[in-house]
């Protein structure tokens, strides 16, 4: 696998590749990888020629500066799990490649998307998001770039991004990638205490029996439902549950048969925050 830490040199070296016809897939992370990361990967490998992941703990996209200074790092391994799916380029810049001097996020407008669910309680996150993901889609103009369903909102965030600036690059969605106990893989996890490690499991749980209950149930009685689970919890806090239009990401109101549905939690287990969603039938 290519490193590659200035974006010139990583620009020149793909300019290089376009020229032989190569298609690019490209993979962006902060890093601290797991299996859903390496999915992403090889998906990517499956319909490119070269596989391109970035690792950049953006600061910009951190509202809570306690989560950016405990935001696991662990570039050696990230590496050796890059290379056992053979990666071919690794793109890993100093916040000053990216942002010189000037740390902060440009403003976007994605038609709202981006003031629902994380928006409300993430102030400024896609803002950072939308200027990272715009600079690396500048630096590697890929063909396919790959994102997880992990991440819904972030996903359609990104289309949205791609759509409004007419970027020739295509969007793939991928799957939430699973502990075996259901848990949503993430780097956030490796936060977590045994005891907390023990009972996060009980989000996917949650979610998977509002699936079952959106079938036959309103959506009042479903989030109270999922209210009381998480009421007087020892080590789980809810911080939001909500139904979803997946395209506008606006909360259900009256169920309508041609729409997708999508729910949506955040759960705090102490300081660390866990995102998780499932896709609703109706
Ligand atoms: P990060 O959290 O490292 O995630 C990188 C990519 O991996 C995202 O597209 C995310 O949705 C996906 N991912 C994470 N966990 C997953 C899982 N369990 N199953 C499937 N996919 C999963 O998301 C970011 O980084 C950043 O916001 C980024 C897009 C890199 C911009 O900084």
């Amino acid at each position: 696998m290519k490193i590659f830490k200035k974006r010139d040199q990583l620009k020149s070296f793909l300019e290089e590749s376009k020229k032989n016809k190569k298609t690019i897939g490209f993979v962006p992370t902060m890093g601290a990888l797991h299996r859903g990361h390496l999915f992403l990967i090889e998906q990517a490998k499956k319909k490119n020629d070269l596989t391109v992941a970035s690792i950049f703990v953006n600061p910009t996209q951190f509202n809570n500066q306690e989560d950016l200074d405990n935001y696991p790092k662990t570039l050696e391994k990230d590496i050796e799990l890059l290379e056992s799916v053979s990666c071919d380029v690794l793109f890993v810049p100093t916040i000053a490649e990216i942002y010189h001097k000037n740390v902060v996020s440009n403003k976007f407008d994605f038609d709202g998307l981006e003031h629902e669910m994380e928006g409300k309680y993430r102030a400024g996150h896609f803002d950072g998001v939308g200027t990272i993901v715009k600079t690396l889609f500048e630096i590697v103009s890929p063909k396919n770039a790959y994102f997880g369903e992990k991440d819904f909102q972030q996903l359609q965030i990104i289309k949205k991004l791609v759509a409004k600036n007419q970027l020739p690059i295509s969007i793939k969605g991928c799957a939430i990638y699973r502990e075996k106990d259901g848990l949503a893989m993430s780097s956030r996890n490796a936060r977590l205490s045994s005891e907390q490690r023990k009972v996060a499991p009980i989000i996917y749980k949650v979610l998977k029996k509002v699936k079952k209950k959106f079938l036959e149930e309103t959506e009042g009685e479903i989030s109270e439902w999922v209210e009381n689970q998480f009421k007087n919890h020892p080590f789980l806090q809810l911080e939001y549950f909500t139904i979803a239009d997946e395209k506008s990401l606006k909360p259900i109101n009256i169920k309508e048969f041609d729409k997708k549905y999508r729910a949506f939690i955040a759960v705090f287990a102490g300081n660390i925050r866990l995102i998780d969603n499932i896709q609703l039938k109706n």
